[in-house]
């Protein structure tokens, strides 16, 4: 093998082990740069007699031009090389599966408060709102607390910093009572002198969801939970149209024929008598015990005078109906708290 084979062998071994581009122009350098080794042979060529240039010439010639072809073929293996990797890199896995937009879901609470409104809709009860942010007259006066009830007190109730026109502070409603006055008194002012006109006033039925305040929070409290008001005024309508709307309310909600309902005497302000509704399922998970789910009483007459109706025509009853309650028991949840956390593991069961 003469000088020339050998650097010819030298330069492939150089370029088939550069790694990188830069490595190989790296490794071109030394043989065809400047100061490279077949270069350098070309400089040496001066100094020869003019027959012997002109055979070296031709033969280093031919040997430049095998090492510019392992170049040629060196720069264009590393280029494939280097799309290979940049297209692995980039790869996209079809079989992947898509990413979808995940759907909501209505709040069990919200789930509960709407089947109750279309039961109670089936028995010709309006559905009515009212504010969250009550005067102290119609969260506590009209409905015939005392000046210095503890409900009024600020361990109860949250006041908002603002006074109404009397001067007292508003607050977030305790309980949805209020409605019962908001609604009864509108009821009353739309029928106005229609009495005299020989047609009975209609009989007052509504209910009014919605959220509720009061300065309470464990296990089975929240500070902020959700009521279902009640009123049936008419002009002999009895406790005994109470139980029947009430069991009728128990079987469409929950399902089922096995259940009682109790009164349980109890007090409230605004009812007299007044009475705690506790149900009792005969079978499930809950069977056999006895379960508060609302407060109720018949409408004190003081309240119905509030109202702005006669007492001795409008009677009836009034109810407030724990909401989520009702929602934890048909659902199986055992803490109030997980209703109100907002926790998307427990809210995507609802859907
Ligand atoms: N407002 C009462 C409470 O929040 C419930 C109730 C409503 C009782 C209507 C009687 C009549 O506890």
């Amino acid at each position: 093998m003469n000088d020339l084979d050998s650097l010819v062998q030298q330069a492939r071994a150089a370029f088939d082990a550069a790694p990188t581009a830069a490595e190989l122009e790296n490794a071109k350098a030394r043989f065809l740069g400047k100061s490279g080794s077949l270069t350098e042979l070309l400089k040496g060529l001066a100094a020869l007699a003019p027959e012997a240039k002109k055979a070296r010439g031709a033969e280093i010639n031919k040997a430049k031009q095998q090492v510019e072809a392992l170049l040629g073929a060196a720069r264009e293996r590393l280029a494939q090389a280097e799309l290979e990797a940049q297209l692995r890199a980039e790869a996209l896995d079809v079989t992947l599966p898509g990413r979808t937009r995940g759907t909501g879901g209505l709040h069990p609470v919200s789930r509960t408060i709407e089947r109750i409104e279309a039961i109670f809709s089936s028995m010709g009860f309006e559905v009515a709102e009212g504010p969250e942010i009550e005067t102290d007259w119609m969260s506590f006066t009209a409905l015939n607390n005392p000046e210095n009830h503890p409900a009024r007190s600020m361990q109860d109730t949250f006041y908002v910093e603002l006074k109404d026109a009397s001067g007292r502070w508003l607050n977030l409603r305790p309980h949805t009572s209020p409605m019962q006055v908001r609604y009864a008194r509108a009821h009353a002012a739309r029928h106005a002198g229609k009495t005299e006109s020989g047609q009975p006033m209609p009989e007052v039925r509504v209910i009014a969801p919605g959220r509720v305040y009061r300065v309470d929070s464990d296990a089975t409290h929240s500070p902020m939970f959700h009521q279902i008001e009640g009123l049936w005024l008419g002009e002999n309508v009895s406790f005994k149209d109470l139980k029947v709307t009430f069991a009728s309310l128990v079987r469409e909600f929950f399902e089922t024929e096995d259940f009682d309902v109790r009164f349980r005497p109890s007090f409230f302000p605004f009812t007299e008598p007044s009475a705690e509704i506790d149900i009792r399922f005969g079978s499930g998970p809950l069977a056999g015990r006895w379960l508060e789910v609302a407060g109720s009483g018949q409408v004190h007459p003081t309240v119905v005078r509030n109202f702005g109706l006669d007492p001795e025509q409008h009677i009836g009853f009034a109810f407030g109906i724990g909401a989520d309650r009702f929602a934890m028991l048909r659902y199986g949840i055992d803490d109030l708290r997980l209703m109100f956390d907002g926790d998307l593991r427990f809210l995507a069961q609802f859907r």
